[in-house]
């Protein structure tokens, strides 16, 4: 049994083969409107979400398959204080593969342990959350029509975003990438990573301002600052209107400019921005229902 907990999980072939999976699913959606009858897929929200957890059951309703779940831990009994572990197990047994999203980091590891199905990490904490990862490099394929020779720029609260942390994960093992990371001190990209970079001799500069980098990019990576993440508001507050992409921003950027963001956005990219061309956040969104497709698909063959 497959689970997918980290971007690194897959194999770069498993990876291209999922995108082409769901490339395929968009050309031709009437030909797996079966494919996954009889099947049922557990959505476990410990977390807020829209888009996450609607694409997970839309991907497998599309299939003909069915989903069950909980959009808060409070409707669970998480609020009568069971364990993640037993959760997991209960659930287990009324599904055949679980999307689960938990505040606490490594809590998907944790279910995979005592699953009897596949668990897939929808978000944990700060950490990761591969499945936006695949929406992000199936994105960016469609869009520069490669993942390699890219200059990504990564810009807001790279500290806490879990889907930068996967992103640069995914996109540190493809041939000449290039990272520009635009964050204050404060939200730098956590050291892990940084290390991780610099032991593959994998090009990247860490910057404050936006402006100055832009031209270079292929593609701007924005984030919202992560709110629920904070130790304290007063910080939150100081650094949450740092990054505003405006339509005058971006007229110093090149036309092959891509601007992306995992989206909820809250005020870091003006919605003037929406109608510029450049301009791909609601185009994720489309891909994210059928990269989950294309998933769920292969992890239950596996399962056969
Ligand atoms: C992101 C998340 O939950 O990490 N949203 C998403 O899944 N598309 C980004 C965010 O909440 O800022």
């Amino acid at each position: 049994m497959r689970h997918l907990i980290d971007i690194t999980d897959l194999e770069l072939t498993e990876i291209d083969g999922l995108l082409d999976l769901a490339d395929d699913m968009i050309a031709h959606r009437e030909r797996y409107a079966d494919s996954q009858r009889g099947r049922i897929l557990g959505t476990l929200f410990f977390e807020p979400s829209t888009r996450t957890r609607l694409s997970f059951e839309s991907a497998m309703l599309t299939m003909g398959g069915n989903v069950l779940g909980f959009a808060s831990a409070d409707s669970s009994s998480t609020a009568k204080g069971e364990s993640l572990q037993d959760t997991i197990r209960t659930v287990s047994c009324y599904c055949d593969i679980i999307a689960m999203r938990h505040p606490k980091e490594g809590a998907p590891v944790a279910a995979s342990l005592c699953s009897d199905v596949p668990i897939i990490n929808a978000g944990d904490g700060g950490h990761n959350h591969p499945t936006q990862t695949l929406t992000d490099l199936m994105t960016i394929r469609r869009e520069m029509g490669r993942l390699d020779s890219l200059t990504i720029g990564l810009c807001g609260d790279l500290k806490f975003g879990r889907t930068v942390h996967s992103l640069i994960s995914a996109m540190s093992r493809y041939p000449n990438v290039r990272f520009v990371m635009i964050s204050p001190p404060e939200l730098r990209v956590p050291e892990y990573l940084t290390e991780m970079l610099r032991a593959k001799n994998i090009e990247f500069c860490e910057v404050e301002q936006m402006e100055s980098v832009l031209p270079e990019l292929d593609i701007l990576y924005m984030t919202r600052v992560q709110r629920e993440r904070f130790f304290n508001e007063a910080d939150y507050v100081r650094l949450k209107d740092t990054y505003v992409l405006t339509p005058e921003k971006l007229r110093l950027a090149d036309s092959r400019l891509r601007v992306m963001h995992p989206l909820p956005r809250v005020n870091e990219i003006s919605s003037k921005v929406d109608s510029d061309p450049r301009a791909v956040y609601f185009t994720q969104v489309r891909n994210g229902r059928y990269v989950r497709m294309a998933l769920i698909t292969r992890l239950l063959e596996v399962c056969e």
